[in-house]
Order: structure tokens, then C-alpha cells, then sequence
């Protein structure tokens, strides 16, 4: 049981809400789910079916009436919005779920001022950046999936390459979660050591076209999954639970979310580095070491979010 309560209200009881509904019920993070979805109906059934698995997992599942069960959540997971079809890119989304935003949101943080929002709606970034502009939240409080996401699918990826467990490959995507993401090679380690020393190490030789095939597999997952199966769920639910765990948890874990600052020189703008994550929110203490062409990368990456921003607020 829990020595405190832990809230939190998923805002979408779609696909994404609900497959994060359950993982975060089966994870005993949390003491009370609330589900929120313009289409009631759903989210009932949804809760309903939620609440019996909550049985054997202590946790309480409910719908929520209006804006105001928002209240007292520690963390506020936004996943209500129209998802990619097969072909269309992140950004295509934006006109819809941008609007979107700017009626869940005031309300969200109207009912929920101490709350920290979690937004996985795409694309993700820019509307992160909304997130906090229509929240009037400090950025700490305001964070973004990002390439939490890609970066699991990039240590996937190489672990499968190497043969080693994803867990003992270190290296991370940054910038947007989308197609102008950076792999950043230069700092990528196995047990400890550079790719290139790990394989010298090993004996082999660093392959440069393989790795090239992985961050394109990183890079294109979503729309190989959303080909065959319309959409994508459990690999970013449980990536919404790591990112709810160091929360709740208050332990300092970092993850790669996306939040907004200036990068490069650009900005204010969202996208994903590494943050600190605990009960105050997403942290960045120390920049990354980047190379030439990772920092030009991350430029351009902000760039082109900014854009979108820009044209989505009819700028
Ligand atoms: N960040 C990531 O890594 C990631 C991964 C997968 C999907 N997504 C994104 O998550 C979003 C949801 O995807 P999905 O597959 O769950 O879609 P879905 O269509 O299954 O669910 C969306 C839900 O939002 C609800 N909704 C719409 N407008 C609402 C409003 N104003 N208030 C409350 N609820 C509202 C709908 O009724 C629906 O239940 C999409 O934008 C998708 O692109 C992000």
C-alpha cells in the first residue's frame, strides 16, 4: 500500500491513455487512476475494466465528471488527440491537436495548479511547448514524452546489433521526436565503453552502414508499427510509466524529455535532452557534450519545432 496518495489523471482514454492506464496500474506507482475523455461512455467502460485488474494491484480506477477530478494529481498525463495515419508525418497533426490544447489545457491547470503535466499527444514537442505556454506552469513542470521514446528503441536497436542487453547500452536521441532527431553518436557506450572501443575490444570492426541502418530503424519504428497496425501503444506506455516513476519516486533518474529552454542558440522552443527527473519535474543541470555536428543537428532540430510553433499559433 501506499505511505502517500499518488493521483494521477490520464486526459485521453484513447489507445494511448488506456494502454498507459493499465502498465501504471500493474506498476503500483500510483494510488488513484482518473480517466478523462470527451466521449464519457468510453472512459466508463474503460474504468470499469481498468478497476477489475485494480483488484489485485491496490490502486483505485475512476472516470472523471468534469475538469475539477483533476484536483490534487500529482502528475497530469495528456494523451487526448487525433493519431498519425499510415504515410502522415507527426507534424500533419498539429492544426487539430494545437486546439485541442487550448481547451484541455487552461482547464487542466486551473483545477490542477501544483500538478506536473506529461504530454505524449504529437507532436509532442510543439505541443509540450503549448502545454506550457497555455499552462503558465514553471518549464519544470511541463514535460514532454520526446524521444524518451526513440531513445529506448535506439538502445533496442544496438543491443540487438551487439548481441548485449538494451539496459547496458547507454546512448540517447535527442531533439524532436520526429524526423530531425539526433542520434548522438559520440557519446554511445557499451559496459562502459565508446562504440568504437567497445568493437576494437571485441575484435570487430565498426560498422558505419549498420549503424546508419539503426538510428533509420529508430527513426522510422512508428511508421513501420502504424503501417501494420494502425498505431502505437505499449512501447510508449511504458515509456509514460519511466518517466511517472522518477516523479513519483522523487530519485533523480534521467531520462530524455522533451522541455523547453533555448538550444543552440534557439528558442524558446521544446525538445528532448536528457533531464533530471524527481518530484519537481524534468531538470536540465548539465548540457551535453556534443559534437560539431550533433550541435548543428540539435540547431536545426529547434528550428524547424520553432516553425511549426509559429504556424500553429497563426504566426
Ligand atoms: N509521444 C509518443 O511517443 C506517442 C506515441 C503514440 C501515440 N502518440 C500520440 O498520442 C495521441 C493519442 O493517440 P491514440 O492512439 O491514443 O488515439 P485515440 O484516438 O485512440 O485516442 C484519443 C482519445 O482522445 C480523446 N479526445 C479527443 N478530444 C478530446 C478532448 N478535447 N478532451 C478529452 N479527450 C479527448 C478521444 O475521445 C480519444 O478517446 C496522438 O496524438 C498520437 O499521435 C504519441
Amino acid at each position: 500500500m501506499h505511505e502517500q496518495s499518488v493521483k494521477v489523471t490520464i486526459v485521453g482514454a484513447g489507445s494511448v491513455g488506456v494502454t498507459t492506464a493499465y502498465a501504471l496500474l500493474l506498476s503500483g506507482l500510483a494510488s488513484e487512476i482518473v480517466l478523462l475523455d470527451i466521449d464519457q461512455a468510453r472512459a466508463e467502460g474503460e474504468a470499469i475494466d481498468l478497476s477489475h485488474a485494480a483488484h489485485y494491484a491496490h490502486a483505485k480506477v475512476r472516470v472523471a465528471s468534469s475538469y475539477a477530478d483533476c484536483a490534487g494529481s500529482t502528475i497530469v498525463i495528456i494523451t487526448a488527440g487525433v493519431n498519425q495515419k499510415p504515410g502522415q508525418t507527426r507534424l500533419d497533426l498539429v492544426k487539430t491537436n494545437y486546439a485541442l490544447f487550448r481547451t484541455v489545457v487552461p482547464e487542466v491547470a486551473r483545477n490542477a495548479p501544483d500538478t506536473i503535466l506529461l504530454v505524449a499527444t504529437n507532436p509532442v514537442d510543439v505541443l509540450t511547448h503549448a502545454a506550457f505556454e497555455l499552462s503558465g506552469f514553471p518549464v519544470q513542470r511541463v514535460i514532454g514524452s520526446g524521444t524518451a521514446m526513440d531513445t529506448t528503441r535506439f538502445r533496442h536497436e544496438l543491443g540487438k546489433h551487439y548481441g548485449v542487453n538494451p539496459r547496458n547500452v547507454h546512448a540517447v536521441i535527442i531533439g524532436e521526436h520526429g524526423d530531425s532527431q539526433i542520434p548522438v553518436w559520440s557519446l554511445a557506450s557499451i559496459a562502459g565503453m565508446r562504440l568504437r572501443d567497445y568493437c576494437s575490444q571485441k575484435g570487430i570492426a565498426y560498422d558505419d552502414a549498420a549503424m546508419t541502418e539503426v538510428a533509420r530503424r529508430t527513426r522510422g519504428a512508428a511508421y513501420e508499427i502504424i503501417q501494420r497496425k494502425g498505431k502505437t501503444n505499449y512501447g510508449v506506455a511504458s515509456v509514460l510509466v519511466s518517466i511517472v516513476e522518477p516523479i513519483v519516486k522523487n530519485s533523480d533518474a534521467i531520462v530524455t524529455v522533451s522541455r523547453v529552454g533555448i538550444y543552440e542558440g534557439v528558442g524558446p522552443v521544446a525538445l528532448s535532452m536528457p533531464c533530471k527527473l524527481n518530484y519537481r519535474g524534468a531538470h536540465q543541470d548539465v548540457p551535453l557534450l556534443l559534437d560539431a555536428a550533433e550541435r548543428e543537428g540539435v540547431k536545426k532540430s529547434a528550428q524547424s519545432i520553432l516553425d511549426v510553433i509559429v504556424s500553429a499559433k497563426g504566426g
